[in-house]
């Protein structure tokens, strides 16, 4: 087994590298939470529940993050640390590079995290107003607007056709939400979580075209935006046509991309100057100035050195997501359908054929199939029935997860007809 110490240089991905003990919420977490108060379901310590829900990666970081930690850690004084030009230069010769659209560096403003920044922003520009949200949707996002004092003003992704077709942003009722003066914001999500839609320009385009129509203000999530699947193309938010860049603002970091997601690191990027005053006032008001020292080290070093080792991650995940759909496509009797995700690492499945009821489907996947995925209710209108999967795992492990789905569905529907008809035994 690869030794954690170095293993960022010798792994391999099809490598399980144990995480117990580093305090890995994936890993770790349920298995105190009833007794921190959490309603999270559960599970022994020490089970073999395979854990496939929270957004990270059981990957190591790229050599080149890591080295620029151990770097930064050969000074061994830790104190409050200035943003350095370093950090924004390197995030934009990376869009460019990555992406083909150069931010300028002036525009970004190092944060702790996209959570903490949407609540600030929320707080700062919709207090009091409706935030329009695309669900099935990252669940925060619903408590993240309640906790500033805004409205949820839902706008539901459609999907026409077959089960299987592709999510797409509802426009008309975009258009029609947007329209009301009480809704002055909205969080798009790029690429989309958890359906694994990268928008197209053409959709962003039009998308842009309303909000600026009706002066809604767009905070663009752009979190997952490097991890695009099968050679997909990022189009970023403010390189998109008719963006009016006086009412936007994009959230980036390296967490996803580089599985940096422990070090708290993101920026947000914000082409008005009076805005991004704004912002910045709102910022040193919460004590949130400077950066964390390790966490910037870790993202510029990211950024600078780490493409080689997003490629062949990219290329891992897509046959990932592959074995994923074709696992399920040669067994249709198991009646779960897969949405091909076309970014991010994470896959939304359809149970709904399956035969296990939409309000069981969390605790069958937890107590028969001994996984654990995300329930699609937490994301809101449109997820009742699905679930979530995480495929940035070693193969083996997706392997065995689905091995247990296929055989606890087949128990569960042979049960179910041995239910229906129980004279068959005599
Ligand atoms: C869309 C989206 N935004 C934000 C986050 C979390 O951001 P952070 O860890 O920087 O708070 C996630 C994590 O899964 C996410 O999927």
């Amino acid at each position: 087994m690869t030794d954690p110490r170095d293993a960022e240089r010798s792994h391999r991905l099809d490598e399980i590298l144990p995480r117990r003990g580093t305090g890995s919420v994936k890993w770790e977490y349920a298995e105190g939470a009833a007794a921190r108060g959490s309603s999270l379901a559960a599970v022994a310590p020490g089970s073999d529940v395979i854990p496939m829900w929270v957004a990270d990666m059981d990957f190591p970081c790229p050599p080149a993050a890591a080295d620029a930690v151990r770097e930064r850690l050969r000074h061994p004084i830790f104190g409050y640390t200035a943003e350095r030009p370093g950090f924004a230069a390197a995030w934009c010769a990376w869009m460019e590079t990555r992406h083909g659209f150069r931010p300028r560096p002036e525009w970004v403003v190092p944060t702790e995290g996209i959570v903490p920044d949407l609540g600030m922003l929320a707080g700062t520009l919709a207090e009091g107003a409706g935030v329009i949200l695309h669900p099935p949707v990252y669940h925060p996002f619903f408590g993240i607007v309640r906790h500033a004092g805004a409205s949820v003003v839902s706008c539901p992704l459609r999907r026409t056709g077959k089960p299987g077709n592709p999510y797409r942003l509802d426009l008309e009722r975009f258009e029609r939400v947007a329209a009301d003066p009480a809704n002055r914001v909205t969080f798009l999500c790029s690429p989309h979580n958890p359906v694994g839609r990268v928008w197209r320009r053409e959709e962003l385009t039009a998308f842009a075209e309303i909000a600026g129509r009706h002066r809604v203000i767009v905070i663009a999530d752009e979190i997952h935006g490097d991890l695009m699947l099968h050679g997909a193309r990022f189009t970023p938010w403010l390189s998109v046509p008719g963006v009016d860049r006086s009412r936007t603002i994009t959230a980036s970091a390296p967490s996803k991309t580089f599985n940096l997601a422990g070090l708290k690191c993101s920026c947000l990027v914000i082409p008005d100057a009076g805005v991004r005053r704004r912002v910045r006032r709102a910022r040193d008001r919460r004590g949130a100035y400077g950066v964390n020292p390790l966490s910037a080290a870790a993202a510029e070093g990211a950024w600078r050195g780490g493409a080689a080792w997003l490629d062949e991650v990219l290329g891992y995940i897509s046959e990932n997501a592959r074995r994923l759909q074709q696992f399920f496509e040669e067994r249709p009797r198991l009646g779960v359908l897969v949405t091909p995700p076309e970014g991010t690492y994470l896959a939304w499945l359809d149970f709904r054929e399956s035969g296990v009821p939409p309000a069981e489907l969390d605790s069958f996947l937890l107590g028969q199939v001994r996984v654990r995925l995300e329930d699609g209710r937490i994301f809101g209108e449109g997820g009742e029935g699905f679930a979530r999967v995480n495929l940035a795992c070693p193969r083996p492990l997706l392997e065995e997860a689905l091995h247990r789905i296929e055989q606890a569905i087949t128990v569960e529907r042979r049960s179910h007809m041995d239910r229906r008809s129980p004279e068959r035994h005599f």
